[in-house]
């Protein structure tokens, strides 16, 4: 495995290009086994069997931007817009606290009601209430000052997916006014601030080849995040892409083994969209070396409103249920449920 990880890192885009191809379109059974098992061994090395828990709260479904794919873009006029409070987002992470997450992960659209002061004092009273837990944000893209202060609040950690880095493809998911340029400043500069950093991309998005992957890995290969979130791309009704196909589990699980083995110490969630696409899709990607699942703390009242695709799963179940269900998955498929704050390999016991 190890011969295998290093390998992937010097070869170059024709031949990422070719790699990819042939896990989805030629691998025999036998040979996808076989990249899921190195993965999988590449994994435990660095984190042995833990699967760690991170409580996602989702605190504003309103948002500034319209990105093509997403259920909660602002020219969605279908789109039913809340946001927590203060307390309502404090209430959540007392209920998570209880239930013994460790990681607060507050996750909104781009919303500017939430300044910098706001979001400040709420990172802050968090860190103040649940001294031992980490914070993750996951708000877009801001300018650096923000970032900075976000940092100096105490936040240890901050999700920007980079959705794709080919700034041709970029262009056919978002309005002009947003690039992959930018997308990739704020994640270098992020970076530099100091917090444990997550990037990623959908699978099987419109417009998205070979070639467009292949970029994605050379850039991934480049910013070394501490986490990446993968999960398949899925049509919401009410966005440009409605009428797209639902992906099948099958070629999210194969790139998230191939970044296993390309970046072995990467914290990968089993993301709810795979869930949403699979019974058994976030097993599989445990089984292809995913070691992070982000059960929903949000209020249930409010579940169904961030809404980014169509038949999210997990909408209607209470904190408690989800965390039984999913403790009980990751115990059959052979993994230890962790509730410590489950930080990256190299910062583990640094703060
Ligand atoms: N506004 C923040 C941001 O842009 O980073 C956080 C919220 S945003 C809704 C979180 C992620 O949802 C995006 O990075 C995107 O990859 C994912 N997403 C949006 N629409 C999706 C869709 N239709 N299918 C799958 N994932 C989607
Ligand atoms: Fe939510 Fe199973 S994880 S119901």
């Amino acid at each position: 495995p190890i011969s295998a990880s290093q390998w992937l890192n010097t070869v170059q885009k024709e031949e990422l290009k070719e790699i990819i191809r042939y896990f989805f379109e030629d691998a025999s059974e036998e040979e996808r086994e076989a990249l899921y098992s190195c993965a999988k061994k590449l994994r435990e090395i660095h984190y042995g069997k833990k699967v760690y828990f991170r409580g996602l709260i989702e605190f504003s479904s309103y948002c500034k931007n319209d990105c093509y794919y997403c259920g909660i873009r602002k020219s969605n006029a279908q789109a039913r817009r809340y946001r927590l409070s203060e307390e309502e987002i404090l209430a959540c992470c007392q209920k998570g606290y209880e239930l013994g997450f460790r990681t607060f992960v507050l996750q909104s659209g781009e919303d500017p009601y939430f300044t910098d002061e706001k979001l400040c004092s709420i990172i802050r009273e968090i860190k103040r209430q649940f001294a031992d837990c980490a914070v993750t944000i996951s708000v877009g893209e801001r300018g650096r000052e923000s970032y900075e202060q976000i940092f100096q609040a105490g936040a240890d950690r901050f999700l920007l997916r980079h959705e794709t880095a080919d700034e041709n493809h970029y262009g056919k998911l978002h309005p002009s006014e947003l690039t992959f340029s930018h997308r990739k400043e704020c994640l270098m500069q992020l970076k530099e601030i100091g917090f444990q950093v997550g990037a990623g991309f959908m699978v099987e998005s419109p417009y998205q080849t070979y070639g467009t992957l292949a970029e994605d890995f050379l850039f991934l290969r480049e910013l070394n995040p501490h986490m990446i979130g993968v999960g398949p791309f899925i049509p919401h009704k009410d966005t440009d892409f409605a009428g797209y196909p639902a992906p099948s589990s099958e070629k999210t699980v194969i790139l998230l083994a191939l970044i296993r083995i390309m970046l072995p110490k990467t914290l990968i969630p089993a993301t709810t969209a795979l869930g949403t696409v699979d019974d058994q899709g976030r097993e599989k990607a445990l089984k292809a070396g995913a070691n992070v699942v982000m059960p929903n703390l949000s209020p249930i009242e409010h579940r169904k409103d961030y809404a980014l695709y169509d038949n999210k799963i997990c909408t209607g179940e209470e904190a408690a249920e989800c965390l039984f269900c999913l403790s009980n998955r990751i115990r059959s498929a052979g993994y230890i449920p962790d509730f410590s704050r489950g930080d990256y390999i190299d910062m583990q016991d640094s703060r």
